[in-house]
């Protein structure tokens, strides 16, 4: 029996539209500029986000990195949510490679940063006139929506303009980041375009390769400016794919207007994954809070703890992540609502109730 793979929206594997397209796509080398599959792809992401350029990148991992590296220099600091991706689980790249502070902020429930708060933590340190010599100083803040440890929580455009206001009105050189590696199910939970999300940033990044159902890829989006940094410092980490148009035909397909719209489907899965979790015993899991494809939840019981639920889970042939006390399950457009009733009715033999 093929396994319900919940671990992840990045499992999605590309369909048979997309593999045409990989099949019949136009290449050049991408260092050199020469994809015209890369350009196309590169200037529909940044119409799609509202700003003058893009560049495509490996993974959104490098993105984010891109994004930072262009913006913050050596030495400065950054403002970063404490249950970001950035401050959690980019393998420590900050530190090692980008060579910047991080100071991390409290998200509340929705994964947004309290304006006050940002204010406050804005540093005024070295090479700056007046500044603080034991301090570094404050050159971006990071943004994440949706929010992925947050349970993919959704801030609207409003939110996200106030802790960026926050910001630059205490420092106005500051540049603002958004890790949109799901900006567009954030944009479909709230029925507002991916531009007026990407509004209050500088830097947006996004990934084609989880919800969007792309194999590889993610984009940068800015200034043309900053697009020219981006460019060199992902050949500096050895980011450039040469032929990558057999990836970006993938990722213009995953841009199209209906592909984007399908991930409506997935964020109702993952609104009736909750309701089923939550009526067994041991779980707890809010269905409220499920705006879009990720689904958090608690499991403790007279059987075992999180990481036991996820092995009895397994033998069942339904994957998910337990991530310390919570498990983790990703709705994506390779789970249908049949295999959705199926893993409920997996967890409900694992948990006695069947
Ligand atoms: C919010 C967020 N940002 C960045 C990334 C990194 O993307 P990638 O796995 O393509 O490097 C992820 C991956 O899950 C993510 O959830």
């Amino acid at each position: 029996m093929t396994p319900i793979d919940l671990r992840s929206d990045t499992v999605t594997a590309p369909d048979a539209t997309m593999r045409k397209a990989m099949a019949a796509a136009e290449v050049g080398d991408d260092v050199f500029g020469d994809d015209p599959t890369v350009r196309r792809l590169e200037e529909r992401a940044a119409e799609r986000i509202g700003k003058p350029a893009a560049l495509f990148v490996p993974s959104g991992c490098m993105a984010n990195l891109i994004a930072v590296m262009a913006q913050a220099p050596a030495g400065s600091e950054i403002l970063v949510g404490s249950r970001s991706h950035i401050h959690t689980a980019e393998a420590g790249a900050y530190a090692r490679l980008a060579q910047v502070n991080k100071w991390p902020l409290a998200e509340d429930a929705q994964g947004r940063l309290d304006p006050d708060a940002v204010r406050a933590a804005i540093h005024v340190g070295y090479g700056l006139p007046g500044g603080n010599s034991h301090l570094p100083t404050t050159s971006l803040l990071c943004l994440e929506n949706t929010h992925n440890f947050c349970g993919g929580a959704v801030q609207n455009a409003a939110d996200m303009r106030a802790a960026a206001d926050a910001a630059r009105s205490r420092a106005p050189w500051i540049k603002v980041h958004l890790d949109g590696a799901r900006l567009f199910n954030a944009a479909v939970a709230l029925g507002v375009s991916s531009k007026s999300l990407a509004e209050a940033a500088d830097s947006v990044s996004f990934c084609l390769s989880k919800g969007l159902g792309a194999p590889v890829g993610s984009l940068v989006c800015g200034s043309r400016d900053l697009i020219v940094q981006a460019h060199a410092l992902r050949k500096m980490l050895g980011g450039g794919m040469r032929q990558a148009g057999v990836l970006a035909a993938c990722g213009l397909l995953a841009l199209e207007e209906d592909n984007v719209a399908r991930l409506a489907e997935d964020h109702a899965h993952a609104r009736r994954l909750a309701e089923g979790l939550a009526a067994l015993p041991g779980i707890s899991a809010d269905p409220a809070a499920v705006r879009t494809n990720i689904l958090f939840f608690e499991y403790r019981g007279p059987k075992g703890d999180a990481a036991w639920l996820q092995r009895a889970l397994e033998a069942e042939g339904v994957r998910c992540l337990a991530l310390g006390a919570r498990l983790r399950m990703v709705t994506h457009r390779d789970v249908s609502g049949a295999q959705i009733d199926e893993a409920l009715r997996a967890a409900a033999r694992v948990l006695g109730k069947a």
